[in-house]
């Protein structure tokens, strides 16, 4: 029995390596070792890695993105996912599972009704490449694995990062999965920080305005009024503290103020110019 197994694993190994050596990098190890690996495959870090930052983040970065879709690392994932287009609003940009209906796929096929090609000004991608990407949707477009094990869970604001326009969503990532009950209990506070106080507006995710758009990791997005949001500054605050305080499942509560330790408000302020 014993030798049978031996000799199974084996010709696993020895099949596995068999050919030109593909799937493995000029040292001979597995792709998967580099991050993003060397050759372009279904998964969102080697999307990044190979389309994302080289082709995309010269426009879609930073404050200015257009259309506030930012497609740098550690924020694309929250940017695309369940999030609907600018210009299409009745398409998902990726639609987990659907890459015929997920907007994305139709600015890179040139197929889309609004405005150009994808890359902007640049040649097409290549057609394998838009058939990885389709295949990273079609097996339901999943955020890079990450190690939420030790560390205290922490947010990142993904839009707007100074000023919005009036019809954009607020857009939160975590790094992990968090308790959608304690997101429902009016741990998220929206205010205008131009007005009294006292006129505060005040959301919770239990108001249609508030959208969980992913739980892997948590990507929570706000979206504007009917009319759009009213010009002036504003206050979002997602609790960090006693008595009520956002956690992961593991009710470890959010770093909020980003000291490292769990614990703290976490604040994002900004300012909501033109209407568009
Ligand atoms: C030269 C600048 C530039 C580059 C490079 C670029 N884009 Fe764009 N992108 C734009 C502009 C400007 C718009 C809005 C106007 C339009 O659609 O033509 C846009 C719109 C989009 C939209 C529509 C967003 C929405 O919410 O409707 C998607 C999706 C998109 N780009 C994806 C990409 C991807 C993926 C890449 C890289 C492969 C890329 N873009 C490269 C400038 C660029």
């Amino acid at each position: 029995m014993q030798k049978r197994v031996t000799a199974c694993l084996a010709c696993i190994a020895l099949s596995g390596c068999a050919g030109s050596g593909e799937g493995l990098d000029a040292n001979g190890r597995p792709l998967e070792e580099s991050e993003g690996g060397d050759v372009l495959t279904a998964n969102l870090a080697s999307i990044q890695t190979h389309v994302f930052t080289p082709m995309c983040t010269n426009c879609h970065s930073g404050a200015a993105a257009p259309l506030g879709l930012r497609l740098d690392e550690g924020v694309s994932y929250a940017m695309l996912v369940n999030a609907p287009s600018v210009e299409a609003p009745a398409l998902l940009r990726v639609a987990p599972g659907d890459p015929d209906a997920s907007y994305l796929i139709h600015k890179l096929e040139g197929t889309a009704q609004v405005g150009g090609r994808m890359p902007l000004n640049g040649p097409a991608l290549p057609a394998e490449t838009i058939a990885v990407i389709r295949q990273w949707i079609a097996e339901g477009a999943q955020a890079p694995s990450q190690d939420a094990s030790s560390s205290v869970p922490s947010l990142t604001a993904v839009w707007p990062m100074q000023r919005m326009s009036s019809h954009e969503h607020i857009v939160v990532v975590a790094d992990r999965e968090l308790d959608a009950t304690l997101l429902a209990a009016g741990t998220i506070t929206l205010r205008k920080t131009d007005e009294a106080a006292e006129r505060a507006l005040v959301q919770g995710l239990d108001l249609p305005r508030i959208e969980l758009r992913s739980q892997l990791p948590t990507v929570v997005a706000i979206a504007p009024p009917d009319g759009g949001w009213a010009r002036g500054a504003y206050e979002l605050r997602i609790s960090g503290n006693a008595p009520l305080a956002v956690a992961d499942l593991n009710s470890r509560a959010i770093d909020g103020d980003g000291d490292g330790i769990a614990g703290g408000d976490f604040v994002l302020t900004f300012k909501v110019e033109e209407t568009r």
